[in-house]
C-alpha cells in the first residue's frame, strides 16, 4: 500500500491532483439503484450483491479518477501485493483477471482442446457454464458428470473422466449453492494425475461457513496442477466493475498469462479492489445479511411447501415442482428477474438472495403465479 500511494502520487500531474482532493462522494450518491434494469424491476438473476461496493471501494474510485488517463501498472502491482499477502503465497502466483471469467477463460484456452497439455474439459452437471462454453468455442470436448444425490460433484466419477486436459470444480457450486465436502475434495486433488490440472472456482467463498467447506487455496504450495479462481463480484459488490483472480504456482500463471491481454483491469477496479480488501467488516456485515436474509426467504417457502437445496452461497436452489421455464416467464411479466434454465435441473428456480424488501416482492409475485 505504502509503495502504491507513493507511485500514485509520482504519477499524478498538476491537474490530477485537483480530482484527487475532491470531496467524498456521499454514498446516497453512490448508492446501487435497486436494479440496473430500472427501479421497478427486481432483480434476482444473476447473483450480485445487492449492497454495493464497500464505501472505501467507492472512495478509492473516487481518488482515482484522475489517474484515468494512465496505464494501470502500479495499481495492478498494488492489488497483486495485497492479494499475496491476504492469501499468503508469492506474487509470482497470483493473476489478475478482468473479472474471474477471463481467468476461466484463459484456462479454457491454455488446457483444453488439442495439443500438447491439452485435452478434454471435465464437469459437474449443472454447474456454471462459462467454461463450457469457452472450451466448446475451442474444439474441445466436454464430459459432463452429473452431481452427487447430495448435490456436491461426484469427484471419484470425474476422477475416473479426467485423462490430462482440465477439471471444473466450482465450490460452492453455482447453480446448487452446495458444497463438495473438503476430505473429498484434498483427496481428490492429492490422487489427481500431474498432467490433469484442476480448477476450482471459489467466486462464492465468502458464503460459506459450512464445517464441511473449505478453501483449496493452502493446496496450490503443494500442487503445480492446481489453480483457484476468485472474485471482486460477489461478496465484494463489484461485479460491474470486472475484477478477479487466481491463485496457481508460478508456471502456471505464467501459462496463463502469456495469452492474456496487456493491460486487462481497469484502474478504476484495481483501486477499488484494493481499497476493498482493507474493510473486513463489509465483508462480514455482507455474509451476515445474506445469512439473514436467506433464512428469511427459506421459512417462508418452506411455509408454502416448497423446499430449497441447503445452501453456502448468496443464492438458493428451489424445488418449485413443476417445469421452471413457464415460471421464469411469468415471474418476469410481474417484474421479477429470477435465474436461467439449468437443463438439469429443469423444476428447479436459482434465486439470488436480494435486500429483504425484494425478496418480499419476490414472494408476493410467486405466491400469486403458484396460487
Ligand atoms: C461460479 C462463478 N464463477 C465465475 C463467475 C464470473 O464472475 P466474474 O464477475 O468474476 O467474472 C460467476 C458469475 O456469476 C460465477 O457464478
Amino acid at each position: 500500500m505504502t509503495i502504491s500511494r507513493r507511485k500514485f502520487a509520482q504519477l499524478l500531474g498538476a491537474g490530477a491532483a485537483a480530482a484527487v482532493a475532491r470531496p467524498a462522494l456521499s454514498l446516497a450518491q453512490t448508492a446501487p439503484a435497486a436494479s440496473p434494469a430500472g427501479p421497478t424491476i427486481v432483480r434476482l438473476s444473476s447473483n450480485e450483491n445487492p449492497y454495493g461496493p464497500s464505501p472505501k471501494a467507492l472512495q478509492a474510485m473516487s481518488d482515482a479518477f484522475g489517474l484515468a488517463c494512465r496505464y494501470p501498472d502500479e495499481q495492478a502491482d498494488a492489488l497483486v501485493e495485497s492479494l499475496a499477502k491476504v492469501n499468503g503465497v508469492g506474487r509470482d502466483e497470483i493473476l489478475l483477471g478482468d473479472g474471474s471469467g477471463e481467468i476461466l477463460k484463459l484456462c479454457a484456452d491454455v488446457f483444453t482442446g488439442s495439443g500438447i497439455g491439452r485435452g478434454a474439459l471435465v464437469v459437474a452437471d449443472p454447474t456454471f457454464e462459462a467454461i463450457l462454453y469457452h472450451a466448446t468455442q475451442g474444439g474441445a470436448e466436454i464430459v459432463k458428470v452429473p452431481l452427487t444425490l447430495t448435490f456436491g460433484h461426484d469427484l471419484p466419477r470425474m476422477m475416473a473422466a479426467a485423462k490430462g486436459g482440465l477439471v471444473y470444480i466450482c465450490n460452492p457450486n453455482n447453480p446448487t449453492a452446495s458444497i463438495s465436502p473438503k476430505n473429498a475434495l484434498r483427496e481428490f486433488i492429492e490422487k489427481a494425475p500431474d498432467k490433469t490440472m484442476i480448477l476450482v472456482d471459489e467466486a462464492y467463498h465468502h458464503y460459506a461457513d459450512s464445517p464441511d467447506y473449505e478453501s483449496v487455496i493452502p493446496l496450490v504450495k503443494d500442487h503445480p496442477n492446481l489453480m483457484v479462481a476468485r472474485t471482486f463480484s460477489k461478496i465484494y459488490g463489484m461485479a460491474g466493475l470486472r475484477c478477479g483472480y487466481c491463485v496457481a504456482q508460478s508456471y502456471a500463471v505464467e501459462r496463463l498469462r502469456v495469452r492474456q491481454a496487456w493491460d486487462s483491469i481497469n484502474i478504476m477496479a484495481l483501486a477499488a479492489a484494493t481499497a476493498s480488501l482493507d474493510d473486513p467488516d463489509r465483508v462480514t456485515n455482507g455474509r451476515r445479511l445474506n445469512a439473514e436474509t436467506r433464512s428469511f426467504i427459506i421459512g417462508e417457502l418452506k411455509k408454502m411447501g416448497y423446499e430449497t437445496i441447503p445452501p453456502q452461497a448468496n443464492f438458493i436452489m428451489i424445488d418449485v415442482k413443476r417445469p421452471v421455464v413457464p415460471l421464469i416467464a411469468t415471474l418476469k411479466q410481474r417484474k421479477v428477474q429470477v435465474g436461467r434454465l439449468f437443463r438439469a435441473m429443469p423444476n428447479h428456480l436459482r434465486l439470488t438472495i436480494g435486500k429483504k424488501s425484494e425478496m418480499e416482492a419476490f414472494l408476493a409475485a410467486f405466491r400469486e403465479v403458484m396460487a
